[in-house]
């Protein structure tokens, strides 16, 4: 039986701190309850789940790195590294694998410095505004697109 395609979920920084961060923004649900559901959900796609968080800039760079030959696809919200940071976006183009960014929040109706993601450019697509369930999205997008490249 043909190996199941892996998927690497990044979260950035302060995503660690989802349940009490803001909740009004961010909602109740902790990361850790966002990554059994994915894990789940993965299962039931035929995907291999690998769910990572770091506040460090460099860190997620060496992951989204070693990604290459490891993974066959990322889902990353990056936090306030969306609009901030060069390198993530350069390092996603160098690895080449198929990327979906995800918010939990709708970026397009917040300040206007969280308006602009330079990963954006980059992703496949992009999930925003539905909170947790955005997670789920991602990973049904992620399954979808995997599909339609292996059977192309
Ligand atoms: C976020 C939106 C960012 O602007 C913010 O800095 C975050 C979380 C989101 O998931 O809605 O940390 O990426």
């Amino acid at each position: 039986m043909a190996k199941a395609p892996s998927v690497l979920l990044l979260n950035g920084p302060n995503l660690n701190l989802l349940g009490t961060r803001e909740p009004e923004v961010y909602g109740h649900t902790t990361l850790a309850e966002i990554e059994a559901t994915c894990r789940v959900r993965a299962s039931e796609l035929g995907l291999e789940l690998d769910c990572r968080q770091s506040n460090h800039e460099g860190r997620l760079l060496d992951w989204i790195q070693e990604a290459r030959g490891n993974h066959d696809a990322i889902i990353l919200n990056p936090g306030a590294y969306s609009h901030t940071s060069i390198a993530i976006p350069d390092a996603l183009k160098a690895v080449g694998l198929p990327v979906v960014e995800l918010h939990l929040s709708n970026i397009h109706k917040r300040e206007p410095f969280r308006q602009k993601s330079y990963v954006s450019a980059v992703a496949e697509g992009v999930i925003c505004g539905f909170g947790p369930q955005g997670y789920v999205l991602a990973l049904e997008a992620v399954a979808q697109l995997l599909k339609t490249r292996r059977e192309a």
